[in-house]
């Protein structure tokens, strides 16, 4: 079983180009399917994130990367906070597309500053074994996620504050 998981930061690194995949096809689309298309973005996006700050960022929390996460979970706010902004608004309107199009440019920056500072470091830091038990655990809870009908509603609960770091 453990044979078959994915290293956590390869998984990471895929969902990452998976998602700006996505939200290209958004900015891309025609109105009538732009709903559905920001939907489905929207869902991977919280999913991603919600595994990171549950599982990833807890497991690779050491005094050398505490200041890149405590970084990385203030990116993750505004993240959510334009999603939930997001979610609210007609995906036809002009002010959609102008507010879409920040949140596509903060998850680009988003990922290449996790891409850049944050995994090397881990990939230093844990060995291949323990990254695939945490790609395994982080995988678990992304579908169990996915099994709710709409997980991107639960960003609407998250535009407080940034999320801890244990
Ligand atoms: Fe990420
Ligand atoms: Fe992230």
């Amino acid at each position: 079983m453990s044979d078959q998981a994915t290293d956590a930061v390869q998984m990471l690194i895929s969902q990452h180009r998976e998602m700006e995949a996505m939200l290209k096809q958004v900015k891309e689309s025609e109105d009538s399917q732009r709903k559905s298309l920001f939907a489905a973005a929207a869902d991977k996006l919280t999913m991603h994130i919600k595994s990171e700050e549950e599982i990833f960022y807890p497991a690779v929390h050491r005094a050398r990367t505490e200041d890149d996460l405590l970084e990385s979970l203030e990116e993750h706010l505004s993240l959510k906070r334009l999603l939930a902004d997001l979610l609210d608004m007609d995906p036809t309107d002009k002010a959609f597309e102008a507010k879409f199009k920040v949140l596509k440019e903060q998850a680009e920056h988003h990922h290449e500053e996790e891409e850049e500072k944050l995994f090397p470091a881990v990939l230093k830091m844990i060995d291949e074994e323990q990254r695939k038990t945490l790609g395994g655990q982080m995988l678990a809870l992304q579908e169990e996620l996915a099994m709710q009908s709409k997980p991107r509603v639960e960003v609407k609960n998250e535009t407080a504050s940034a999320a801890p770091l244990p």
